[in-house]
């Protein structure tokens, strides 16, 4: 191994490895949609077991917090949709001959939607433990969210703005890139 590694730094490929940070933004939402992939179908394979499915079943509105709820997005923003973002800012700049318009919007919308599906993904899991085990102890799903209080909106709420800045961000900075240049007109 260790004269693998050496022999690839003295042919350069190590350090040939180093990218620019254009493409450092497209790795990071490479990563972090397979990140969120690995999440959801574990996630999936969970729900799919007898005693969790009829668990999720028995507490109906909380059960639906979290499947279908929490693992749709979770899979398909924090995933499918991760990955789209990713793929437009690498192919983008290679149809239009020029860099995407802003990194720092790009970075924004990147770290927006991963606190923002992470934090939806969490809390809709989270507080639909929480209610559906209030629901089986004979709670109704009014009581069980009047038990919890405010935080479960807060949570839900503050989370989903999140994600919808992030996409936001992200249309804002693909239509400024086809329609304007980077740090011109
Ligand atoms: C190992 C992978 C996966 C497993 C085992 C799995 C399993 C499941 C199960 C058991 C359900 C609930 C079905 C029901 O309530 O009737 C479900 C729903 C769903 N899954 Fe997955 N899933 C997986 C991956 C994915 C992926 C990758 C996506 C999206 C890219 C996805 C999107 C959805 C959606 C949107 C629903 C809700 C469908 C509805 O509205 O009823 N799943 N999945
Ligand atoms: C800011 C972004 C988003 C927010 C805040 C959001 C929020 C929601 C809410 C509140 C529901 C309805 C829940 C219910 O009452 O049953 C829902 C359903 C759903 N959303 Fe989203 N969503 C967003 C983006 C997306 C995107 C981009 C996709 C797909 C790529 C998606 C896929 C779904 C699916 C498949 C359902 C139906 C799940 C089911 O009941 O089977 N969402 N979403």
């Amino acid at each position: 191994m260790d004269s693998l590694v050496s022999a690839a730094m003295s042919t350069g490929t190590i350090k040939d490895a180093v990218i620019d940070a254009d493409s450092l933004i497209i790795l990071k939402f490479m990563v972090m949609s397979v990140t969120h992939l690995l999440i959801g179908t574990v996630q999936g394979v969970i729900q799919t077991f007898p005693e969790f499915a009829l668990w999720i079943r028995a507490t109906g509105p909380a059960g639906h917090m979290i499947d279908p709820l929490a693992h749709a997005h979770i899979n398909l923003v924090g995933g499918v949709t991760m990955a789209i973002m990713g793929l437009f800012y690498y192919v983008l700049p290679k149809i239009i001959k020029r860099p995407i318009y802003s990194r720092t919007l790009s970075n924004t919308s990147f770290w927006f939607s991963t606190i923002g599906v992470l934090g939806f993904f969490g809390s809709l899991v989270f507080l639909g433990i929480i209610e559906g085990n209030m629901i089986l102890d004979g709670m109704t799903y009014l009581q069980a969210l009047d038990a919890v209080g405010p935080i479960h909106h807060i949570a839900i709420i503050s989370t989903a703005i999140l994600m919808g800045l992030g996409y936001w961000i992200f249309i804002s900075n693909i239509f400024l890139t086809v329609f304007k240049r980077r740090g011109g007109d």
